[in-house]
């Protein structure tokens, strides 16, 4: 409780008000609606009540000092919490890509949070690749990749020459397998590089929980070769993460996703883990970035691991499916463990690093091209490298968008 105090006096003392220089119109309304604005230097993420949970009663601080009710918010989770002084607050999006994207539309226009400053982790739990990782394991992603934003046929019907259900959208035989032609923008997301390796130095100063059950399962991996990671103590890894509504497994189809990370990333994503909201915070977040009221730069995507995408040898996709894998429980502790590293170390170097922000030196935003650049992968921006043209820099032109 002594050390709970000093960290929460340390927190208020080291937390700066940030006055919003308001120049948008609409922002400038809203703000004015709002009693008390809070800017948070670090939002979490959370996507279902355990998620939430492991926050709660920790040591480090109380993020149930100040409780926010969000219009828009899912109604099983319309509360953000937050710190007393603002600086952490944390969410619950609700699960799949349409909850995500729901809540996360509902938080960037409340006028009861300034966030142009703030990082945002997303910290959730995930499937993955044994061939990189294992329960309890932590990645931080720089690919998004919506996998299953294709074209499928049943698996009963695929012709004996191909290798998957699935084919990009807008393909025509024989090119099967090329990036794909009709795209909605959501496909890919890509975030700040430079600031993923500072969330993944900041994680491997913690200790990982792992417990019996997951050690015993994943032991199961240990006699193919290229599953030494699957078979391995969990550890804090580098790796790419595919969204999809549908909660997959097997062999197969993490083949098939591995391909589409591969293809959508022009070779440079490597897949990982597995989980249903990523690409819809993403799109959230750049659109909210095209408005000026979220900084895309500040974006963290952790995901720990609660359980394996396939089979071990001699395990049917089936099995694996409805096999306890050992690794929930320890996947949300590390949630805690590790993403609190994360946080202390963006609040302790506030002032000399994070306020200003971290450059990123890789492109990053959508396969649109939405923020501005170039992105590394698909047939190039469709905004001429610059910003797609917000609300107020279209009336600006004179454009009528209504209101
Ligand atoms: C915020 O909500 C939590 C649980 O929902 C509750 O335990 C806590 O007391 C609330 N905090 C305040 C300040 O009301
Ligand atoms: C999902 O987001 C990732 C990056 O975060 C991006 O690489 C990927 O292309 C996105 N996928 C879709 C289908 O939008
Ligand atoms: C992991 O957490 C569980 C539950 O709190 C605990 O029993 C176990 O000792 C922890 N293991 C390690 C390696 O920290
Ligand atoms: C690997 O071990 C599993 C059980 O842990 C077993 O079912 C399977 O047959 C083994 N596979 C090989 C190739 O030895
Ligand atoms: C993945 O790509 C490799 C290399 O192109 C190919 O041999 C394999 O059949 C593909 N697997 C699936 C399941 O699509
Ligand atoms: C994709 O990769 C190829 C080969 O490395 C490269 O020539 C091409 O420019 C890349 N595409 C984009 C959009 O960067």
């Amino acid at each position: 409780m002594g050390s709970l105090l000093t960290v929460l006096l340390c927190l208020v003392a080291a937390y700066t008000i940030i006055v919003p220089s308001v120049n948008d119109a609409h922002t400038k309304r809203s703000v004015e609606r709002a009693e008390t604005v809070i800017a948070p230097k670090v939002f979490i993420l959370s996507m279902f009540g355990s998620e939430r949970d492991i926050w709660a009663d920790i040591p480090e601080f109380d993020l149930y000092a100040q409780n926010v009710t969000v219009p828009g918010f899912s109604p099983l989770f319309p509360d953000a919490h937050c710190t007393k002084d603002g600086s952490i607050c944390e969410l619950v999006t609700g699960e799949a890509e349409i909850n995500a994207a729901a809540t996360m539309m509902s938080l960037l226009h409340s006028p009861m949070f300034d966030l142009r400053q703030t990082y945002f982790l997303i910290a959730g739990v995930a499937g993955a690749s044994p061939k990189l990782a294992t329960t309890g394991s932590v990645t931080f992603a720089r690919f998004a990749v919506q996998v299953t934003l294709q074209y499928e046929i049943d698996g009963r019907e695929i012709p004996s020459n191909l290798p998957t259900g699935y084919f990009p959208q807008g393909v025509k035989p024989p090119d099967l397998f090329v990036f794909p032609p009709v795209l909605y923008g959501t496909e890919v997301f890509e975030v700040n590089d430079n600031l993923r390796q500072l969330a993944y130095e900041f994680a491997k100063t913690a200790t990982l929980n792992d417990t019996v059950a997951a050690q015993t399962y994943r032991a199961n991996y240990g006699n193919v070769s290229e599953f030494a990671p699957g078979a391995s103590p969990p550890s804090v890894v580098l790796c790419d993460t595919a969204t999809s509504d549908t909660f997959w497994s097997g062999t197969l189809l993490a083949e098939a996703f591995e391909n589409t990370t591969t293809l959508f990333t022009n070779g440079t994503g490597v897949y990982c883990s597995a989980q249903q909201e990523d690409n819809a915070t993403l799109e959230v977040l750049v659109r909210g970035a095209i408005s000026g009221l979220v900084d895309f730069s500040r974006v963290i995507i952790m995901r720990t691991v609660s359980n394996f995408d396939r089979p071990f040898s001699g395990q049917t996709a089936v099995e694996s499916r409805f096999a306890n894998h050992g690794g929930f429980a320890s996947a949300l502790l590390n949630i805690h463990l590790a993403g609190v590293k994360v946080i202390q170390g963006i609040l302790n170097e506030w002032e000399s690093v994070f306020e200003d922000g971290v450059r990123p030196d890789n492109y990053i935003g959508d396969v649109f091209g939405s923020l501005g650049g170039q992105p590394s992968f698909g047939p190039g921006s469709i905004f001429n490298d610059q910003q797609a043209l917000t609300a107020r820099s279209l009336r600006k032109r004179g454009v009528n968008i209504g209101q």
